[in-house]
């Protein structure tokens, strides 16, 4: 399965300009699925709610949305895209899962971070995984399931731990990172869960108000053995895609007495 990374420098207020560049950067290449930044078609650091209004759109009527959705009909591919949602006088930190038939599915960011509290309302669905389809390389039709999380997420390991419970095989994270940890802690995430994760991050700067915000990009791919495929610089646009094989994230036994997810000991968690 050919899986692809998004890296870019999301301009705040350029919806259409920001969704040509994603929309470009994805048809320089060919993948299976490609995973975007957060909130990449509006800018990160909302500063109003008179601004979130006018960026939030519903999904998946929305410009943003009906924009993937024609690039994923073209292409024949599938895109996890981080975007604004608006639902009634609700908005959600959300990411779009789009394939080659349309709007498959939402995810709403449940772990807030910093003043998206103040824009944002916590995601109200649950995590959930989406089977997409890939050819191999002898053309047999095979299945990967896909977790979607959301940056922040990462630091409550019940995120990724949920998704794997739920039979994810890649973890498809699309990023706004400003904390330098994540790209490392992702790579715990993968070796305790043997899962693939897809963290797509943005770069660049934004001045709002008084405070400044500096991207680390960094974006990544990394295994279930936890080997980076691929990591980006921290301050260049890049798309990137690797071969990946979705099945070595099902085998999570270690060794002939350990299991990852048989020996967890629930009696003992709270
Ligand atoms: C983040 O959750 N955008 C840091």
């Amino acid at each position: 399965m050919k899986v692809g990374i998004v890296q870019m420098n999301s301009k705040f207020g350029e919806v259409s300009q920001n969704t040509e560049k994603a929309l470009g950067l994805i048809s320089s290449k060919q993948a299976d699925l490609w995973v975007l930044p957060e909130l990449f078609n509006t800018g990160y650091q909302f500063i109003s709610k008179k601004e979130i209004r006018a960026l939030a759109e519903p999904v998946p009527s929305g410009p943003t949305t009906q924009s993937l959705i024609q690039i994923t009909k073209t292409l024949k591919t599938t895109i996890v895209a981080g975007l604004a949602e608006r639902d009634g006088d609700k908005y959600f930190n959300a990411a779009v899962l789009i394939g080659p038939k349309g709007h498959i599915a939402t995810y709403r960011k449940i772990h807030l971070f910093y003043e998206e509290n103040r824009w944002f309302t916590p995601g109200n669905l649950p995590f959930q995984v989406y089977p997409v389809s890939y050819k191999n390389e002898n053309g047999q039709s095979l299945k990967c399931k896909i977790g979607i999380m959301i940056c922040f997420d990462w630091i409550f390991p019940e995120s990724a731990r949920t998704l794997t419970l739920l039979g994810a095989d890649v973890l498809c994270h699309p990023s706004n990172l400003v904390l330098p940890h994540c790209p490392q802690a992702m790579i715990t995430r993968c070796l305790e869960n043997r899962v693939f994760a897809i963290t797509a991050n943005r770069i660049g700067t934004e001045s709002r108000n008084t405070e400044t915000l500096r991207f680390i990009g960094q974006s990544q791919i990394v295994t279930p053995h936890g080997k980076i495929l691929y990591r980006a610089p921290e301050d260049q646009e890049a798309v990137h895609v690797v071969h990946i094989d979705p099945k070595t994230a099902r085998n999570k036994s270690i060794n002939p007495y350990n299991h990852l997810l048989k020996n967890r000991a629930e009696q003992f968690y709270r």
